[in-house]
């Protein structure tokens, strides 16, 4: 019997650890073999010595198999059919303002793929897609499996939260990484992330890997190396994935908070706003998955269908049902505001001086959200859903002194007055105009 201690040993020691070392890890993370602080310090001992390829495919699947894994062979709809298109989906690194699974998985479904996306909640400043769901009165982000199948089958999506049958060692290693400073570890973000969506049972996956000053990776050659890290573990696994750089110097769209992205995401979809940025993003990640997927044969015709998707209103409606299909309400997309909680106090931040705006400290303003209630700082906090920003005006744009640069929602009068001094604190002006920001990164 090997004991924990020497596998933690060994690897402290930077030696490489064996298949069964690995798999003894994993089943510790079951069967609490190994402890609280063995678990920390075993993170510890990755984070600090690295795992080689073959170390962390061995880690991946280990997690992968410690719960259900889905397959979709057998899989019905409601009319009895099986299912007649790719399995496909993507995942992000996170961010603030970062609301693009919604629109994205309802353009794949509307062009013929299946998109079954098990999301996560926020994670320290970065706001997570199962927190945006819940703001939606009745909405249920924890279905049976069984259900979640029949609605992506019924639709061609369904987004829900992490399950306690989906990858369960990956839960309990996460929790525990989250509070010994071992996140920001290449293999051990890898096979986090792939654990978990290899358990989907994907044939496509795209990665959306943000970079800048409120992702997880803020410089380019860590995001590149991340991106190289996923794409070649999930591609040896099976799943025919591409990696997408994208930009995180600035919030992604014009809000951050939780019901104030979904109202976001119903202005995208039924045309009223597309705030550019956040298109481009959804378009890239869109057309990887068309043309990796096969659904498109070329950019031309991913963009044809993108365009389709959206101007025929196919991809709103797909996602208005899936919200009833989970609990929420049928009039999502004429009265958002109906089933969401709207904030007690709604006050402008206004420009404190003349000029362009420079730079934004994005994870100060996810942050920000976060001390407004709108994310958590323990585990079992309950969040207040109607808080955060709207109106954020990008980087680069010129304003006069007391133009509105955003609008704070809060609980309190208090609470949205230090929001502003915050999110005013979080932006630099200058004189002279800014180059435009990019978006995509070549990788
Ligand atoms: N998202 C995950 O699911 N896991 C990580 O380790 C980081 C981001």
């Amino acid at each position: 019997m090997v004991l924990p201690q020497e596998i933690i040993a060994k690897k402290c020691a930077g030696q490489t650890l064996s298949e069964i070392d690995i798999g003894l890890f994993v089943d510790g993370l079951m069967s609490s073999n190994f402890n609280d602080a063995q678990v920390g310090a075993m993170a510890m001992a990755i984070f600090l010595q690295g795992l080689n390829k073959q170390e962390t495919v061995y880690l991946t699947n280990a997690m992968m198999k410690s719960g259900k894994v889905l397959s979709w062979g057998k899989v019905k709809n409601t009319d009895g059919l099986l299912l007649n298109g790719p399995i496909l989906d993507k995942h992000s690194t996170g961010g603030v303002g970062d609301k693009v699974s919604f629109m994205l998985a309802a353009i794949i479904a509307a062009c013929g793929g299946y998109v079954p996306m098990i999301s996560g909640r926020g994670l320290g400043h970065t706001g997570g897609t199962a927190d945006k769901l819940e703001s939606i009165a009745g909405f249920n982000v924890q279905p049976k499996l069984e259900q979640f199948q029949r609605i992506v089958a019924d639709l061609g999506m369904a987004i829900i939260s992490q399950t306690p049958e989906l990858a369960p060692a990956d839960r309990r290693l996460y929790a525990i990484r989250d509070v010994t400073a071992t996140v920001a570890s290449i293999p051990l973000i890898t096979a986090s992330i792939l654990s978990k969506k290899l358990a989907a049972g994907l044939d496509v996956l795209v990665m959306d890997i943000k970079v800048g000053n409120g992702a997880l990776m803020t410089e380019l050659d860590q995001a590149r190396a991340l991106a190289k890290n996923i794409t070649t573990v999930a591609n040896n696994a099976g799943v025919n994935t591409q990696a997408i750089i994208t930009d995180m110097n600035q919030v992604l769209g014009n809000t951050a908070g939780n019901a104030l992205e979904i109202n976001e995401t119903v202005k995208y979809l039924t045309g009223k706003l597309r705030e550019p940025r956040l298109h481009k993003v959804v378009v890239s990640l869109a057309k990887a998955m068309l043309i990796n997927s096969q659904l498109a044969a070329d950019e031309k015709s991913a963009f044809f269908q993108i365009d389709r998707a959206l101007a025929s209103g196919k991809a709103a409606e797909i996602f208005a049902k899936m919200i009833s299909a989970l609990g929420g309400p049928n009039d999502l997309l004429e009265k958002p505001w109906r089933s969401m909680n709207k904030a007690e106090v709604i006050i402008d931040v206004l420009a404190p001086c003349h000029g362009y705006i420079n730079t934004m400290n994005t994870r100060d303003i996810g942050l920000s959200v976060v001390s407004l209630g709108g994310g958590r700082t323990s585990n079992d906090q309950i969040i207040d859903h109607s808080v955060g920003f709207d109106c954020i005006l990008p980087i680069g744009t010129k304003v006069n002194k007391g133009d509105v640069l955003a609008r704070v929602h809060a609980s309190s009068k208090l609470n949205a007055e230090l929001a502003s001094q915050q999110y005013i604190k979080a932006l630099v002006f200058s004189d002279v105009s800014v180059p435009e920001a990019k978006v995509i990164y070549r990788f």
